[in-house]
C-alpha cells in the first residue's frame, strides 16, 4: 500500500513536471518559431497519455482538461493576432480531451482484464493447494486404516491377560514389606504394566474412535476444562499455562469430551517439550466462518523432517512415548468436522492449531 502510494506520487509528479515544462516552453518561445510551437502542442499528448494510462479515465480527463485551459490561455495571449493559426490550435483542444478519455477507457479495460486474470490465477492456486491437502489426507487415512486394523487386533488380545497380570502384581506386591529389596521389583512391575495398559487403551482408542456426540458449545469452556485437568502436571514441571480467549465467540458443533482430549494431548506434548519449565499459550479466536484454537509452546520446536511424520501412528521421539497422541487427535478432530495443523520454528517453539466451523445461530 505504502509502495503504491509512493509510485502514484512519483507518477503524478512526472506528469505535472511535463505539463509545466511544455507550458513554459509555449509561453516563453517567440511566436516567430511557429514550427517549435507545433512540436510543443503535440508534446502535450505525452502527459495526457501517461495520465490516462496510469490513472484511468479520471486521470486522462484531469490532465487533458488542465492542459486545455493552459493551452487556451496561451492561444489567447500569444496568437490572437493570428486568427487562422489560433483556430487551428483551438481545434487541437477537443482532441486532447478525446485522447484522454479514450486512453483512460482502454487502460481501464486492460486493468480489469489483468485483475480478472490475477484472481483466476489465485483461485487456481487455491484449488491446487486444496487438492494437495486432500491427497495428503487420503494417504494418511490409508495408512491409518491398515495400521489401525492390525494394532486393534493385537491390543484387543493383550488387554484381558494384561488385566489379570495387573491384578496379580498388585496382590503379590501387597505381601512384600517396603524394606524388602524385592519391593523395588514389585514397583517396576506395577509401573510397566500400567504403561502397557495405557498403550493398549490408546491403541484401541486410535483404531476404534467412538463416534462423536456433537453438541453446540463455546470453545472457551472446552479450553478451560482441558487446562484445569493438566494444571497439576504443568505446575509440577514449572510450566505456566496462559489462556487467551476472546469474550465474544461463536459456538461450535463438536463432541466436547473428544476435543478436550485433543487439547489435553497437545498441552501435554507442549509440557513435555519444555522439561526445564516454560510457558504455554492456549488461545481461541473466532473468525468469519471458523473458530481457530491454538496451543503454543516455547520448546525446541520440530525439525522439518519430523514435521511430516508427527501425525503418523507410533511416531515418537520420547523414550516412554506411544506416538499415538497426535494421530488420535488428528482422527478426533477430523471426525468432529475440523482441521488440525502445526507450525514450528526449530529452536523457538511449536504452535498446534485446531479449526472448526462456527455456527451462525445468532448467539455468537
Ligand atoms: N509441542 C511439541 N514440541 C516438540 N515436539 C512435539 C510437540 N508435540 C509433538 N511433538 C513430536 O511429535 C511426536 C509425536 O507426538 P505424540 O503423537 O503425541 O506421541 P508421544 O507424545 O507419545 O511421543 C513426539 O514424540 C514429538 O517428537
Ligand atoms: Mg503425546
Amino acid at each position: 500500500m505504502n509502495n503504491d502510494k509512493k509510485k502514484n506520487l512519483l507518477r503524478t509528479a512526472l506528469i505535472v513536471a511535463l505539463v509545466l515544462v511544455i507550458t513554459i516552453l509555449h509561453f516563453e518561445t517567440s511566436t516567430q518559431h511557429h514550427y517549435l510551437h507545433q512540436i510543443y502542442q503535440r508534446s502535450y499528448y505525452v502527459p495526457i497519455v501517461l495520465g490516462a494510462y496510469w490513472f484511468g479515465i479520471s486521470g486522462g480527463l484531469a490532465t487533458s482538461s488542465a492542459l486545455a485551459v493552459l493551452f487556451a490561455l496561451h492561444i489567447v495571449k500569444d496568437w490572437s493576432h493570428h486568427p487562422d493559426y489560433a483556430f487551428q490550435q483551438y481545434a487541437e483542444i477537443p482532441m486532447y480531451l478525446v485522447i484522454g478519455l479514450l486512453v483512460g477507457y482502454l487502460s481501464r479495460v486492460q486493468r480489469k482484464t489483468r485483475e480478472s486474470l490475477e484472481s483466476a490465477g489465485a483461485e487456481l492456486s487455491k484449488a491446487y493447494g486444496k487438492l494437495n491437502d486432500a491427497f495428503d489426507q487420503l494417504r494418511h487415512a490409508d495408512r491409518l486404516a491398515s495400521l489401525g486394523h492390525l494394532s486393534a487386533g493385537i491390543a484387543h488380545e493383550i488387554r484381558n491377560p494384561l488385566a489379570s497380570i495387573q491384578g496379580a502384581v498388585e496382590i503379590l506386591g501387597q505381601d512384600i514389606p517396603a524394606t524388602d529389596p524385592k519391593a523395588e521389583f514389585a514397583r517396576i512391575a506395577k509401573k510397566e504394566t500400567a504403561r502397557l495398559e495405557r498403550l493398549t487403551s490408546e491403541i484401541l482408542q486410535f483404531s476404534k474412535p467412538a463416534p462423536p456426540q456433537r453438541l453446540e458449545i463455546k470453545p472457551r469452556e472446552i479450553i478451560a476444562s482441558a487446562c484445569r485437568l493438566v494444571g497439576d502436571q504443568a505446575r509440577r514441571q514449572s510450566v505456566e499455562i496462559i489462556q487467551e480467549s476472546a469474550e465474544a465467540e461463536g459456538d461450535i458443533l463438536v463432541d466436547p469430551e473428544q476435543i478436550k482430549q485433543v487439547l489435553i494431548n497437545l498441552i501435554i506434548n507442549a509440557i513435555q517439550a519444555q522439561p526445564e519449565g516454560g510457558k504455554i499459550v492456549v488461545s481461541g479466536k473466532t473468525g468469519t466462518d471458523e473458530w481457530i484454537g491454538s496451543v503454543k509452546d516455547s520448546g525446541p520446536g520440530i525439525s522439518s523432517e519430523q514435521l511430516d511424520r508427527i501425525f503418523d501412528p507410533f511416531f515418537t521421539t520420547k523414550r516412554e512415548g506411544t506416538g499415538l497422541g497426535l494421530s488420535i487427535s488428528y482422527q478426533l478432530v477430523k471426525n468432529n468436522g475440523g482441521r488440525i495443523w502445526v507450525t514450528s520454528e526449530p529452536g523457538r517453539g511449536s504452535c498446534f492449531f485446531l479449526a472448526f466451523p462456527v455456527l451462525h445461530n445468532g448467539s455468537g
